[in-house]
């Protein structure tokens, strides 16, 4: 091989790179070539890996005498020889350097977005446009509840669910669809006491309705994800929806009378 070092030093180093990029670049890209899932890995991981590689070179290198004499020579030359001064000048620099770098990449302040603000209940309003037409929701129930069978609007609730809302607000209703990991704010799980459980059926007809996009100030500071399903579902579908959220999640609304004697969202 006329590229491949001949001195165990380099023959470690050389070694040492191509772990990495097979680390970096072949785990995440190859087996998928190969019709095989892979992911990236994360960091912490490379470095394992990497030390797992260094001490393979390591032990190779000193497997025996005349080879580690021969490792240990570059190193041994840098530090002493008279003609490698301007390298170990420049190592004398670049090493503090790198170290000074790496300790202010630790310590500098972060842009990473602050750790959620958001008012996840804002008021609602108290009048929307729903398919051009105003909707009052202050004191708005449920329509479907006094009209037809519960278990009908259960049904259409449902398949309605599995069919528009499955893929973020998960098949448990616990927020963790397939999608939801992409997401921030993630879905909200209506399982849980802080959600639908604390709401009036207005509040939820609303929120369904005008989706992320309808969210006021409060509600940021990031983008919700959450679809405005006025643009695709009918006024009935969403009470109907909402009807297999409260049914399924085991939930009863809050009603107007409550909020009266006095509650905030
Ligand atoms: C693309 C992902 C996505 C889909 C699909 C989706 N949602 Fe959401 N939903 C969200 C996110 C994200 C939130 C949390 C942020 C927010 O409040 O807007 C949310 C919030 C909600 C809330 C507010 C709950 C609360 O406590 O304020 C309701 C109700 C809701 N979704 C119902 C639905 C229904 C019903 C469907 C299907 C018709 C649906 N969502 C489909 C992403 C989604």
């Amino acid at each position: 091989m006329r590229f491949w070092p001949k001195e165990p030093f380099w023959q470690g180093v050389a070694v040492l790179v191509m772990a990495f990029l097979l680390i970096v670049f072949g785990i995440p890209y190859l087996p998928p070539l190969l019709g095989i899932p892979s992911a990236p890995i994360p960091n912490s991981v490379v470095v394992q890996y990497m030390l797992t590689a260094l001490v393979g070179v390591l032990l190779w290198v000193s497997d025996n005498q005349t080879r580690w004499q021969q490792f240990k020579q570059p190193f041994h030359a840098v530090m002493v020889e008279e003609r490698k001064k301007p390298i170990r000048m420049i190592l004398l620099v670049l090493l503090p350097a790198l170290i000074g770098f790496i300790a202010y990449g630790r310590v500098k302040p972060s842009l990473d977005a602050p750790p959620s603000f958001r008012a996840i209940h804002p008021a609602p309003p108290s009048s929307i446009t729903f398919q051009g037409r105003t909707i009052e929701i202050t004191g708005l129930e449920n329509p479907l509840r006094t009209r037809g069978s519960l278990d009908d609007h259960y049904e259409e609730g449902k398949s309605i669910y599995y069919e528009n809302c499955l893929a973020c607000h998960g098949d448990l209703l616990d927020g963790l669809g397939h999608y939801s990991h992409g997401f921030n704010p993630t879905p909200l799980s209506f399982q849980d006491v802080g959600t639908i459980a604390q709401l009036a059926e207005s509040f939820v007809f609303w929120r369904i309705a005008k989706g992320g996009v309808g969210l006021p100030n409060e509600g940021g500071p990031w983008n919700s994800a959450m679809p405005a399903w006025e643009e695709f579902l009918t006024e009935d579908e969403i009470w109907a929806v909402t009807i297999f959220l409260y049914e399924q999640a085991g939930k009863t609304p809050r009603t107007w009378e409550e909020h009266a004697e006095g509650g905030e969202h």
